[in-house]
């Protein structure tokens, strides 16, 4: 029997690595006619609970999906919204350095306003000794664009021997183990460009429960679902 099984004494293993795509905010804000941004608040209120909730039960990494490569196409009310949800985040981050919670952030980050590069570079100075919960927050991130950094970085470097460990550790997110659970709330079945290359092994989980609504008993279902899995990673089942 797998160890990721459920064992009979109800015994649960958890994921190392859980990643979030925090989908949903604009529909949850429609249904209660409200503006797209309002859910965007609640999206990035919901984090930090489930943020928090992650740490208390010992998960080890959590990567969120908070702005993509492709989300710059959104109307710029609505990218200045999250810009300024991030702002606001990060200037109160130090919260989570109390919490012992590690903030790092993926993505092409070169490209942001220069006061958010400033504030996150403050905020994973502030966290980096904090040994409870790491969480990877992806902003202006792509699965493709990272791996062409990551190729690009390789071919300056003059290295010839390629090998996925290399290729791993020119990643955005190295040092990080590959995600073991990757949920996407909100009745949507893509990755949209998330971790693609460290997915390969990863199990999914899917609901229809909108990002703000998605609570600490979804993300137990979530769990529970990931402990019936047998994870075999190309081998054969023990
Ligand atoms: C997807 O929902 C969500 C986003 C593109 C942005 C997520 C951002 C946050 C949760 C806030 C970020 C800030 C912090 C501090 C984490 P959608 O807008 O595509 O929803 P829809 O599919 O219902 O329209």
């Amino acid at each position: 029997m797998s160890l990721f099984r459920k064992k009979e004494n109800g015994e649960r293993k958890l994921p190392v690595h859980i990643a979030i795509i925090m989908d949903g905010n604009g529909r949850w804000a429609k249904k209660r006619t409200l503006p797209r941004t309002a859910g965007h608040v609640a999206g990035s209120e919901n984090f930090k609970t489930i943020a928090r909730y992650c740490n208390k039960i010992g998960i080890k990494y959590l990567t969120v999906y908070a702005f993509s490569t492709e989300n710059w196409k959104r109307p710029q009310g609505e990218v200045d919204a999250i810009m300024n949800l991030l702002r606001d985040y990060l200037k109160d981050s130090v919260n989570f350095k109390s919490e012992n919670i590690k903030l790092q952030f993926i993505g092409n980050l070169a490209a942001l306003p220069e006061d958010i590069i400033a504030l996150m570079e403050n905020a994973e100075n502030e966290s980096k000794d904090a040994t409870g919960l790491v969480v990877n927050m992806a902003v202006n991130y792509g699965g493709r664009d990272e791996i062409v950094a990551a190729v690009k970085e390789i071919v300056s470097s003059g290295e010839t021997e390629i090998t996925e460990e290399l290729i791993s550790e020119k990643l955005y997110t190295k040092g990080v183990p590959d995600p073991d659970l990757i949920i996407r709330p909100s009745g949507e079945y893509r990755l949209s460009n998330f971790l693609i290359w460290q997915c390969a092994y990863s199990e999914f989980w899917f609901s229809n429960v909108l990002w703000p609504d998605f609570k600490p008993k979804h993300l137990e279902e979530a769990i529970d679902a990931f402990n019936l899995r047998d994870r075999r990673m190309g081998g054969l089942s023990k």
